[in-house]
């Protein structure tokens, strides 16, 4: 079988959005140009923030990767044998790296499957396909190309069972209540039998959280004072990185990580496209992330509160993350 022919462009489908989403101008509008000012951390991914978000993992003090990642090396088996799916769903797989370790268990039980990464970057899913064709030549991969926060209404129904999959605690950039809506869109589209694999970041001793978000190499920071630069881009603006400072901070009544950009001085900036222009204060701060950390209960009462129940719960030694597998 040569599995390298199969026409790429026969599995990619475009999931229509149930309700719009704000476009970059929208979010400057309500989130930079009011008080208090905050900015979607989706505009963090552009090459360069991707390329440091890569480098984030790779630091010693950043280990919600590298936990996760061998969890699922060492348990993928048990997960893929408790789920038994015919297909895997996975929102937001980027690079899918650490889906490799699922398909794997898939391939060493013979649990014959089909793979579905939903992503809004068409190029990074064309790449994967490309490799997970070659890397995997048993197996089927369809596309799904849209944004998963737009609703899934019209997301594409595998008729199978299937494991629907949230990694890299990804959930942790929406607030609780945020979380709480889209697992239950999830669980609106599960079927009796289908399953949901979730990794959850958690709370844990406050110096290795304010640690892995303040790395000493100073990735984080660069990684934080790049989105000031896709606004220079994208906007025509005029942002000044040395005039801003990197921030993060655990704030433990919210229980989340938050990440500034603080303007360290009284200054204007130009949105050259947008005609407009904001005035900083000093020490006036923009909320660029937050990132929320569960305890082991509230890892299973997000997926309790949707009406599915806890199949597996895995915890790294050191409890640092969680892998939940819920069940509807
Ligand atoms: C990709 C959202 C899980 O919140 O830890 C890492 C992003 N920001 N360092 C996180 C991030 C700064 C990351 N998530």
């Amino acid at each position: 079988m040569f599995s390298s022919d199969k026409n790429v462009q026969d599995s990619c489908i475009y999931v229509a959005q149930s309700r719009p989403v704000n476009n970059l101008e929208k979010d400057v509008r309500c989130g930079l140009l009011a008080r208090p000012r905050c900015l979607p951390p989706k505009y963090f991914y552009d090459e360069t923030g991707s390329r440091l978000f890569d480098q984030i993992c790779d630091t010693e003090e950043y280990y919600p990767t590298r936990t996760e990642a061998a969890l699922l090396r060492q348990f993928s088996a048990e997960l893929i044998d408790a789920s038994s799916p015919q297909h895997i769903l996975e929102f937001g797989s980027g690079s899918s790296r650490k889906t490799r370790h699922l398909l794997s268990a898939c391939e060493r039980l013979g649990v014959a499957c089909e793979y579905l990464p939903f992503d809004v970057c068409e190029e990074m899913l064309l790449q994967v396909s490309q490799e997970f064709n070659q890397d995997y030549s048993w197996l089927d991969v369809k596309l799904l190309i849209g944004d998963y926060t737009a609703g899934l209404d019209y997301l594409h129904q595998p008729s199978g069972t299937c494991m629907y999959v949230f990694l890299g605690s990804s959930i942790g950039n929406f607030s609780v209540a945020e979380a709480r809506a889209f697992i239950k869109e999830i669980r609106r589209c599960m079927k009796p039998g289908d399953s949901l694999l979730l990794g959850v970041d958690r709370i844990k001793d406050h110096d290795v959280l304010h640690a892995a978000y303040n790395d000493a190499a100073g990735i984080t920071q660069e990684f934080n004072l790049n989105m000031l630069q896709v606004l220079n881009e994208k906007l025509q603006a005029n942002f000044d990185q040395r005039k801003f400072r990197h921030e993060a901070s655990y704030n433990s009544v919210d229980q989340r990580i938050e990440m500034y950009l603080v303007s360290e001085e009284c200054h204007t900036v130009h949105l050259k496209s947008m005609d407009e222009q904001i005035h900083f204060l000093e020490e006036e701060k923009i909320l660029t992330e937050i990132s929320h950390k569960y305890s082991k209960q509230g890892v299973e009462d997000l997926l309790t509160d949707s009406g599915l129940h806890i199949l597996k719960h895995i915890e790294a030694e050191n409890a640092y993350f969680s892998l939940v597998l819920g069940r509807l």
